[in-house]
């Protein structure tokens, strides 16, 4: 049988960089005790006012087919939210509603970008951007993003990778897996370049209530109306990933241009959830207030816990699930030989950075998302396994 070129562009992508995930929940299954540290997944359910919301709805009937922008209380709940927080107006024509920002950036990149474009993003970079891009037919232009920079994207480097086929610029503050938070003298330069090259602009801010660090969020769309499109979610900010509920907020050209696409991909989404998240997004925010007080104080114990031990060194996040952990010095390879090692032999599975990114490949991801207690036990776990190294090498 004959396939279309999108199958071959994204085969391959995936499955190899979870190899040491699915190595853990094997050992797990003959009994082994692994500590999975691999993925971030908010460590509560969705909080119960938001589950009642969605079943009084579907109770009281909203259940049929939806607008295929968003039902008109979700768009005014957007609205509202940005209106506040951004500082100018807007209105249900900057949005449209998507099943999570995963879907959202898909059909935002459709719509700007095909074969023969390249969208320059940040290495390292969250798991599924390479296939969102190469989905549409563009090519991922990696800019590296260096420690020393605090992983937030330089400007400069962004400039040096710009060519004529470049159509767009895709952000993620904060940043998964690094938790940078860009600053306002780094996005107003951004944005300069993609004027200057008439490009776009996305920012993904899916952990944007996540932020703990002494930097405040700044969303690029706060600085720009015509060429920046945001993607969220309350996936994160409310622990509710499985409701699948994000949107876009944009241009109103933009949204407009985007409505057909969206509605033939999804022909509208669910009342209830929709009601569900008008709900969240006028309620205080109290998930991710807990949220961010837990993160904190996680990445916190695994940097005295692990800072300095045997070589390791914690790089600071200001936001986001996880800590980055810089294994070169431990004497057992790279990132990949490491995790490699320390799920077989410490019963630790952690996330190779090369899993995000070439930059990262001397470097580990740990999930600061299940409890302190554990948390604590896998750290004394990864220093006494690094001390061995140490002693042997
Ligand atoms: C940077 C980033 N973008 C997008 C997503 C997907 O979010 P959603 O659940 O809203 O599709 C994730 C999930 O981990 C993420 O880390």
């Amino acid at each position: 049988m004959r396939y279309a070129a999108i199958t071959d562009r994204l085969a391959g992508l995936g499955g190899a960089k979870w190899e040491i995930h699915y190595r853990a929940r094997a050992l797990q299954a003959e009994g082994r005790d692994v500590i999975l540290l691999t993925v971030g997944e908010p460590d509560v359910n969705a909080p119960e006012a938001l589950i009642t919301a969605a079943e009084a709805a579907m109770r009281a009937g909203r259940t049929g087919y939806a607008d295929g922008r968003g039902e008109p209380a979700l768009l005014r709940a957007l609205s509202e939210r940005y209106t506040a927080r951004l500082g100018r107006a807007f209105g249900p024509e900057h949005f449209i509603a998507f099943p999570g920002t995963q879907t959202a950036l898909f059909a935002v990149l459709m719509g700007m970008t095909e074969t023969g474009c390249e969208v320059l993003v940040g290495d390292p970079m969250y798991a599924t951007y390479e296939g969102v891009i190469r989905a549409s037919g563009a090519t991922p232009v990696p800019v590296p993003l260096r420690a020393e920079a605090g992983f937030r994207i330089q400007p400069d480097d962004i400039a040096a990778a710009v060519t004529p086929r470049a159509r767009a610029i895709l952000l993620n503050t904060p940043h998964n897996p690094t938790g940078a938070v860009l600053r306002a003298s780094e996005i107003e330069p951004i944005l300069e370049i993609a004027r200057a090259h008439d490009l776009w602009v996305i920012s993904d801010e899916v952990y944007e209530d996540l932020v703990f660090g002494p930097t405040p969020f700044l969303s690029p769309l706060a600085l720009d109306d015509e060429r920046v499109v945001v993607t969220n979610s309350v996936s994160k900010s409310h622990a509710a990933a499985g409701f699948r509920s994000g949107w876009c907020a944009g241009p109103a050209a933009f949204c407009a241009r985007l409505l057909p696409l969206a509605e033939t991909m999804l022909f509208g989404n669910q009342p209830f959830i929709a009601d569900m998240t008008a709900a969240a997004l006028r309620a205080p925010d109290l998930v991710a207030e807990g949220l961010r007080a837990r993160l904190a104080r996680r990445l916190a114990l695994v940097h005295d816990r692990l800072d300095g031990v045997a070589g390791l060194r914690v790089h600071r996040a200001e936001a986001g699930m996880f800590a980055l952990v810089d294994v070169a010095g431990a004497g057992r390879g790279c990132g990949t030989a490491f995790a490699r090692a320390l799920v077989d032999e410490a019963g630790v599975a952690v996330m190779p950075g090369a899993s995000f990114g070439e930059v990262l490949r001397d470097w580990v991801r740990i999930g600061l998302t299940v409890d302190d207690a554990a948390l604590a036990r896998a750290c004394d776990r990864v220093a006494a396994f690094a001390e061995a190294q140490a002693a042997r090498a």
